[in-house]
C-alpha cells in the first residue's frame, strides 16, 4: 500500500491531511524519515514499522458488533430528527479510521427493539442481509388482537403485502400466547413483520428482534449496550 494511503487509513486523517504529514517530515518508515507519499510499504512495515509523530501506526481490523437497540433510535448514519444507533457507540472503543465506515447489517424501525448488527465489513454485511442467502431473522411479536391458529398456515403459504408484486416467502410463526408469537422470516422487506400481521387483520404493538443469521442477542446486554462479536459468530454461517 502507498504511504499516504496507509497513514490516512491507520490514523483517521483524511488523505489530504495524511499527505501533508508525510510532506512535513512527520512520518518515519523503519526509523527513517520519508517524505515521498507514493512509497510502497511492505506487509511488515504496515504492521508497526511506520510512525506518525513517533506513534506507531496500524490499520484497523474489520469490526463486528451486536447492539441491543432501544426504542427511539434510527438505524441510519445520520438523521435530522432522531438519534441514531451510532450515537450509542463510544468512539474510544474503535480505531479512529473506522469513523464513518460503520454500517448497519439489517435495519430495525425506530420503535423496534433488539439485535442490530453493525460492521465495517461491507462483504460480511451483504452475506448476512442478502435475501438470496435466506438467512433467518427471528422476531418476538406482541399484537393488538388475538392471534388465530390459522395464522400459522397463512404465514407458511406466503402473504400478499399491499404494494408488493410478490407474496412473502414462507415464514415460520410460533404462537406463544393469545397476543404473542415468534416469527422467523428470511426476507427483509420494508416494515415486513408489521405488514404481514396487517395482512391478516392484526396489528403489531411491540416488536423485538432476537436473532439474525444464527446470531442471537446476548441476554447479558442491557438496552443500549453492545459487544464485539466472537469469531464463531462472525464466521458461523
Ligand atoms: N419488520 C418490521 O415491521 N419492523 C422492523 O423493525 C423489522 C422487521
Amino acid at each position: 500500500m502507498r504511504l499516504d494511503k496507509f497513514v490516512a487509513a491507520s490514523s483517521g486523517l483524511s488523505r489530504k491531511q495524511a499527505t501533508l504529514e508525510v510532506r512535513r517530515g512527520n512520518v518515519q518508515i523503519d526509523g527513517v524519515r520519508c517524505k515521498r507519499t507514493a512509497t510502497q510499504l511492505s506487509d511488515a512495515q504496515q504492521n508497526g514499522g511506520v510512525t506518525l509523530n513517533s506513534a506507531a501506526l496500524f490499520t484497523a481490523k474489520p469490526l463486528y458488533l451486536m447492539l441491543h437497540k432501544p426504542k427511539g433510535y434510527v438505524c441510519a448514519n445520520t438523521d435530522a430528527d432522531h438519534p441514531t444507533v451510532f450515537d450509542l457507540l463510544n468512539e474510544r472503543d474503535f480505531h479512529p479510521s473506522l469513523q464513518g465506515q460503520l454500517q448497519v447489517a439489517g435495519r430495525l424501525d425506530i420503535d423496534t427493539t433488539g439485535l442490530v448488527l453493525i460492521t465495517s465489513d461491507g462483504n460480511w454485511n451483504h452475506a448476512v442481509t442478502s435475501p438470496n442467502k435466506k438467512r433467518g431473522k427471528c422476531y418476538q411479536v406482541t399484537t393488538a388482537n388475538p392471534i388465530a391458529d390459522d395464522a400459522i398456515a397463512l404465514f407458511e403459504q406466503g402473504l400478499d403485502l399491499r404494494g408488493d408484486s410478490k407474496p412473502t416467502k414462507p415464514a415460520k410463526l410460533t404462537i406463544t400466547g393469545s397476543h404473542c408469537a415468534e416469527l422467523e422470516i428470511t426476507e427483509g422487506r420494508y416494515h415486513q413483520v408489521k405488514r404481514m400481521f396487517a395482512a391478516i387483520g392484526n396489528k403489531v404493538v411491540e416488536l423485538h428482534r432476537a436473532s439474525v443469521a444464527g446470531i442471537t442477542l446476548d441476554d447479558s446486554l442491557g438496552l443500549c449496550e453492545y459487544r464485539i462479536l466472537t469469531p464463531e459468530e462472525v464466521n458461523g454461517f
